[in-house]
């Protein structure tokens, strides 16, 4: 299981998730693909947005799930039943339960790896179940995202409770020759500090095995956030990579 709590808020995902929303169709874009895959495989695919985006484009593709949520796999599998009724994904839980040919087309995977225990492993794994030929493109934020916010924790004396994210390059140290990346700037405003808090709670993206922070001291980093208002509002950014990687 993620650490995060992804599957409590699997009911509010779609409303809380426009950002992701924005993230994923930017994939379905940059996507070069020569011949409409056949099979793809979306991992982390949590309600299922991205599958709807590439069913759009890719309508004769037969799509699997991936996602460690059941609350998230099965609004998905809903979703994608109801844009293609005869749907019959295959679904997994983890990248373990794959099956170890080299049977998919297209593996994409929008705004989950970064929560996978072991991201290198999972890599390689999701390498193995490429077809000769064949692509892996991935989203996920890179270092530099969420800059104040954790900023704020540093002017506290407090330890960042959230995920570190990695620098582009060493994620493709771990990809194939022939890999790409390009980074693409979002910028998230909020009233203040807190509300943007509440949304990663709503959101399901706060580790589970993080220690609680306790009020007062959220009311601290919250203070220190909110000094870093512009024009009355928070503003977070997010350096999100796009990643392609051929078999
Ligand atoms: C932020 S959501 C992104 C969902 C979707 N791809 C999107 O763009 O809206 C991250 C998803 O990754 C899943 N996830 C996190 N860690 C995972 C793991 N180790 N294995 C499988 N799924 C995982 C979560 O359950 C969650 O549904």
């Amino acid at each position: 299981m993620p650490e995060a709590n992804f599957d409590a808020a699997a009911a509010d995902y779609d409303r809380e998730s426009g950002l992701q929303q924005e993230i994923a169709a930017h994939l379905c874009q940059l996507l070069e693909i020569v011949a409409p895959p056949s099979l793809v495989l979306d991992v982390g695919c949590g309600t299922g947005g991205l599958c709807g985006q590439l069913l759009r484009r890719f309508p004769a593709a037969k799509f699997d799930l991936l996602d460690a949520s059941p609350a998230m796999l099965a609004i998905a599998q809903a979703r994608l039943r109801q844009l293609r009724p005869e749907a019959s994904p295959q679904l997994f839980r983890s990248v373990d339960e794959l099956p170890g040919e080299r049977s998919y087309d297209l593996i994409v995977s929008s705004m989950a790896l970064q929560w996978f225990d072991d991201l290198p492993g999972a890599l390689v794994r999701l390498q193995r179940q490429l077809a000769p030929g064949c692509l892996l493109a991935f989203a996920l934020p890179l270092d530099g995202s969420l800059a104040p916010f954790i900023d704020a924790f540093e002017t506290c004396g407090l330890p960042y409770p959230g995920l570190r994210y990695p620098p582009a390059e060493a994620l493709l140290r771990m990809l194939p020759p022939g890999s790409r990346c390009c980074t693409v700037g979002w910028t998230q405003k909020f009233p203040d500090t807190l509300a943007f808090v509440r949304h990663l709670h709503r959101l399901g993206a706060v580790r589970r095995d993080a220690p609680r922070l306790p009020s007062a001291e959220l009311r601290r980093v919250c203070a220190a956030g909110d000094r870093m208002k512009i024009a009355g509002q928070i503003e977070i950014p997010w350096s999100i990579g796009f990643f392609q990687a051929p078999a």
